[in-house]
């Protein structure tokens, strides 16, 4: 199967919200979306979408978050969301999304991600607790839902704090 995955372009925007509608069967995600383009947290390069042909079929989302205790602010990233057309799940596309997005997020000089997600999903991808490393979620997760990926090893060795989403 041949997907491509590139940034966003400005006319895929109400594609991109639609994609989320259907892989989430609600309108919440789309719309966080939307919200987030409008803020200083969105990066352009880190909105990508899965290609098959010219349809778009699957979109992740990086933004920028930060880590805070009461001495020290550290930037990070979260993923969220992500989606893939209910015809194309289980394909491999959302791995491939979330391959690329690191690999991207690393060459832009991105020091770490955090996801809450699912346990047996993101570790595929060496997500770990996020407690390991003594950063922890602003509202009642469990711990092995709320995870962190260090893009440079040894990145997060000096990190403590809780993650600030943005509202
Ligand atoms: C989660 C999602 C993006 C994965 O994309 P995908 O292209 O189906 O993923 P892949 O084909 O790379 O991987 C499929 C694996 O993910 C698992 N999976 C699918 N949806 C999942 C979910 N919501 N939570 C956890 N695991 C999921 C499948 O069981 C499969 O596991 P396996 O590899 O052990 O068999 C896609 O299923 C989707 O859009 N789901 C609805 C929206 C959602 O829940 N997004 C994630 C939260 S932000």
């Amino acid at each position: 199967m041949n997907i491509q995955i590139r940034p966003e372009h400005k006319n895929d925007i109400s594609t991109i919200s639609m994609i989320n509608d259907m892989a989430f069967g609600q309108e919440d995600e789309g719309n966080l979306i939307v919200k987030l383009r409008k803020k200083k947290n969105f990066i352009k390069e880190l909105s990508l979408v899965a290609c098959f042909g010219n349809e778009i079929i699957g979109h992740i989302l990086f933004s920028k978050i930060t880590i805070k205790n009461d001495i020290e602010e550290f930037e990070s990233l979260a993923l969220a969301p992500m989606s893939v057309i209910p015809e194309f799940q289980g394909l491999g596309i959302g791995s491939e999304l979330i391959k690329k997005g690191l690999q991207k997020a690393t060459k832009l000089g991105y020091d770490s991600v955090i996801v809450l997600g699912h346990e047996n999903y993101y570790p595929k991808f060496k997500f770990t607790p996020a407690s390991l490393f003594q950063i922890t979620c602003p509202f009642e997760v469990t711990d092995l839902n709320f995870m962190a990926l260090e893009l440079k090893k040894g990145s997060l060795d000096m990190v403590s704090g809780c993650v600030i989403y943005p509202k």
